[in-house]
């Protein structure tokens, strides 16, 4: 972790310049590197999060492959300024875009779509040191640094200039501190500073690490911090990027155990988008969140379930390999093992749904029971209702859904089929095996099935 303190917020403009038109190459495929997914969100969505959080800034997305693939994938609570760079010339040129929308007074931050995970701590201390005249960059230190641009320091540890690895000769390309690609420096030194990068390189690319040694030869001090590779690393292929999710999934777990969270296991935990969790919940291994979720404290997780979207209240159980996809769980229920609830299902308190049942775009009354092998399909149920096994709400004729209505303290007997429309009157009973069509009345048994005989075998 970087050795930074907190610190307060610089009170600058800001103009962040987020540079994002690159294609990605080394990630493979034919989609954008910046919105590659890192732990549910798109590597850009985490850096557009990040910026929000900053008053007085602006943010400036320079896209250019696939720009209007990387705009529909961003969402923000704040308007944001795509700016297009038709040609990928390099990232000096992609900074170039951004200025018709820069302020003069204000410090300008660069940063790379690939590295995601900068802290807003990170950043408002390297715009302090940008505010006070310094060229300011991130690095850290990789122990393969192939591909990454070199910081060549001199006897005196101070900076001289980044060498990309392309053009770095065999002794530079020792070195283990590299660049991140984030920095911040003051904006009429940024504007006076460009026009002298070329691109006379190996690449043939306008490279903003050049910017170094431009600010060296005119006498502006230039400072580099070296930050912790999770924050500052990103993710230029496959294998990096794999890295970085691992690492993010495991201080995400590490996190919630400060927290309060009780975890089996961090390495064994992925949650794909946003969470919180009360106190003394107990989260089993493999399980995967996705989307938001809240769950409430004394909450058991059992091994291997899938929750998206949904709400979990207090003292809810969970027992193993069940699925709950946008549903809210009122407080002591219990699910599973196996069961699958989803479509906006909800569950009052004290509501179970066990072994092989599957809810959807249903609702279950206080402290109703569906243990075994059930599907309840746009069915209304109303307090203390017992379905037994087997129980299946026939809500699709083929053409239309329709409702199955369960009145309070309504008895279901195993095997019963449930004909929708249906509305099943508080109190009443089904007999086991039988397929219900119509209407039953307040506390009436309905029997729908064929009469036994029990016949003696001819000889
Ligand atoms: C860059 C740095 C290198 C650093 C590394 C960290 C330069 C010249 N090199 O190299 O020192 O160690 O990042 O990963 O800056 N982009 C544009 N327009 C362009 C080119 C790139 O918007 O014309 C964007 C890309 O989409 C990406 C970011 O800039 O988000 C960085 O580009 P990338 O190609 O990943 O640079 P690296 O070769 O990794
Ligand atoms: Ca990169």
């Amino acid at each position: 972790k970087t050795t930074w303190g907190e610190c307060a917020i610089v009170p600058m403009n800001i103009d962040f310049i987020i540079l994002a038109a690159g294609k990605g190459t080394r990630m493979g495929g034919d989609s954008p590197k910046v919105l590659a997914d890192l732990a549910g969100k798109p590597m850009l969505q985490h850096l557009v999060n990040t910026v929000e959080g900053f008053a007085n800034s602006k943010a400036s997305i320079i896209v250019g492959y696939k720009s209007k693939e990387v705009e529909q994938g961003i969402v923000s609570s704040k308007k944001l300024n795509f700016v297009n760079q038709s040609k990928q010339l390099g990232t000096a040129h992609a900074v170039k875009q951004s200025f018709p929308f820069l302020r003069k007074n204000s410090v300008s931050v660069v940063l790379y779509g690939d590295a995601p995970l900068v802290s807003k701590n990170t950043l408002n201390r390297l715009i302090k040191s940008a505010s006070q005249g310094n060229l300011s960059l991130l690095t850290f230190i990789k122990d393969d640094p192939t591909g990454y641009g070199r910081i060549i320091r001199d006897t005196k540890n101070r900076i001289q200039k980044i060498t990309e690895h392309k053009d770095a000769t065999s002794t530079e390309k020792e070195i283990r501190e590299v660049n991140s690609g984030i920095l911040a420096i003051k904006t009429d030194i940024l504007l006076k500073l460009m026009p002298s990068i070329k691109n006379n390189n190996v690449s043939k690319e306008y490279y903003l690490t050049d910017l170094v040694e431009i600010a060296i030869r005119n006498s502006l001090p230039v400072t580099a911090t070296i930050c912790d590779p999770y924050e500052v690393g990103g993710a230029n292929n496959r294998q990096e990027l794999h890295d970085l999710e691992r690492l993010y999934q495991k201080r995400k777990g590490e996190e919630l155990l400060e927290k309060g969270t009780i975890i089996a296991d961090t390495s064994r935990l992925d949650i794909r988008g946003d969470i919180k969790i009360g106190k003394n919940t107990f989260i089993d291994i493999n399980n995967v969140f996705t989307g938001n979720n809240v769950l409430g404290a004394n909450v058991v997780v059992g091994p291997n379930c899938y929750i998206s979207n949904s709400t979990i209240k207090d003292g809810t159980i969970i027992y193993a390999n069940t699925v709950i996809e946008s549903c809210l769980v009122g407080k002591d229920c219990k699910l599973g093992p196996f069961a699958r609830i989803r479509g906006e299902t909800e569950l009052s308190d004290g509501a179970e749904l066990g072994n092989f049942v599957e809810a959807n775009r249903s609702n279950i009354g206080k402290r109703s029971k569906a243990k075994h092998l059930t599907y309840l399909g746009d069915a209304k149920l109303g307090k203390r209702v017992n379905v037994g096994a087997g129980t299946i709400t026939c809500n699709y004729d083929g053409k239309k859904k329709h409702k199955t209505i369960i009145e309070d303290g309504t008895f279901i007997g195993s095997n019963s089929s449930l004909v929708a429309p249906l509305t099943l009157g508080e109190g009443s009973y089904t007999g086991a095996g039988s397929v219900i069509t119509k209407n039953v009345p307040k506390g009436k048994l309905a029997v729908g099935r064929g009469k036994q005989v029990n016949l003696t075998k001819k000889k």
